[in-house]
């Protein structure tokens, strides 16, 4: 579901664009006050949110919401974020919202002289590649992710020494290093189709082996994986879903492909976090459970809040590091931006772009 948030014409009057270079000028942090006007400017967006975040927390976000909306139209930035973002920036900040593969889409078509990245570090790299001449922005460095961290490009050149001849599929959370070190990307979304695209028997594929087990039981090519988690999605066991199952009786549950075998074999469907988000907007159950990280559950709800849904809840520490104080002084002084060294980026952008055109 990628979704460019409309803006409203009190929004175009609130902000006025900087003339060229003037958008990346010093501006001063505005002020922060929940006055009236703040209010009744940022009534509409609270509207979008309301069955998900308590009226009594809104003066405190408000402000940010609407100095972070002028500031963006004023240096001309775009907002990308990932569907694992909490409501408020989901909601009422973003561009663009999506899975990894749809925010990389949304990057490379992107005509913003900034990009802010709200998601982890290996998306914000993602931006960069693909948009060698913007200035890419994350509001923390520090967002992380524990596949990201699991190996280095040294890793994918050994294994290559170990495996020769055999091609090597890497999930896009990774970092650049690993991505030029690797014939084709690929995110949970397009994984079994990127690993078929290849014609060959087996492949490496890198580097979370909860994924690369999935992938193995949807396709006939032989998966060689590596051994990264995603440290959210391991927590969840079998056991743990069985028992939600047992105590909310006609529940529908949905996990994404990160997570154990035991954990998808009690799943009704699995798919990315754009898919299941799809599934639920599609079908429409009236109580789900998402196996995937919390803020989802309650970016859908704000949308179909007659879905009751049942949260196992785990949080991404990396994914919540992004907050509105942080994007707003993001946007205000122009940082941190993310850099590439250029010989790297060339080669990882070739793997990242072989999987984009792949839908093309
Ligand atoms: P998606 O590509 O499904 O959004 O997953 C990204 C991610 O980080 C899941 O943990
Ligand atoms: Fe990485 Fe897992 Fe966080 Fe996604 S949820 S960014 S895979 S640590």
């Amino acid at each position: 579901m990628t979704e460019v948030h409309g803006t409203t014409s009190r929004e175009r009057r609130a902000a006025t664009r900087l003339a060229g270079a003037d958008r990346f000028a010093p501006v001063a942090m505005p002020d922060l006050e929940y006055t009236d006007e703040v209010a009744r400017e940022t009534a509409h967006l609270y509207e979008r949110v309301k069955d998900v975040i308590p009226a009594i927390e809104w003066p405190v976000m408000a402000p940010y919401v609407k100095a972070i909306n002028d500031l963006k139209k004023a240096r001309n930035a775009v907002i990308l974020a990932h569907n694992y973002q909490t409501p408020e920036i989901y909601h009422c900040i973003a561009d663009v919202v999506g899975d990894s593969l749809q925010i990389a889409i949304a990057a490379a078509k992107s005509d913003a002289d900034i990009i802010v990245q709200c998601g982890v570090h290996f998306m914000a790299e993602t931006s960069k590649l693909l948009n060698p001449d913007k200035l890419v922005l994350i509001p923390d460095t520090r967002a992380g992710c524990s596949l990201a961290a699991s190996i280095t490009g040294a890793d994918v050149r050994l294994l290559r020494e170990r495996y020769p001849g055999v091609p090597v599929v890497t999930y896009v959370n990774t970092s650049a290093d690993v991505k030029a070190e690797s014939d084709i990307c690929c995110t949970s979304s397009n994984a079994v189709e990127v690993v078929e695209s290849l014609g060959v028997d087996q492949v490496l594929f890198l580097p979370d082996r909860y994924l690369a087990q999935w992938v193995a039981s949807q396709t006939k090519v032989k998966i060689i994986a590596w051994t990264g988690a995603c440290e959210v999605h391991e927590r969840f066991t079998g056991k743990e879903i069985a028992s939600y199952r047992e105590a909310n009786p006609g529940v529908v549950v949905l996990a994404h492909p990160e997570c154990p075998p035991d954990v998808i074999a009690e799943a009704d469907y699995t798919g990315s976090t754009s898919k299941m988000t799809k599934w639920v907007l599609d079908k429409h159950p009236a109580k789900v459970l998402l196996v995937t990280e919390c803020s989802m559950a309650s970016n859908i709800e704000a949308e179909v809040p007659d879905i009751e849904f049942i949260r196992p809840c785990n949080l991404c520490p990396h994914m919540k590091r992004i907050s509105l104080p942080k994007i707003l002084d993001s946007l205000v002084e122009l940082r941190d931006e993310v850099t590439i060294d250029p010989m790297v980026a060339e080669k990882a952008r070739r793997a990242v772009e072989r999987m984009i055109n792949l839908r093309s």
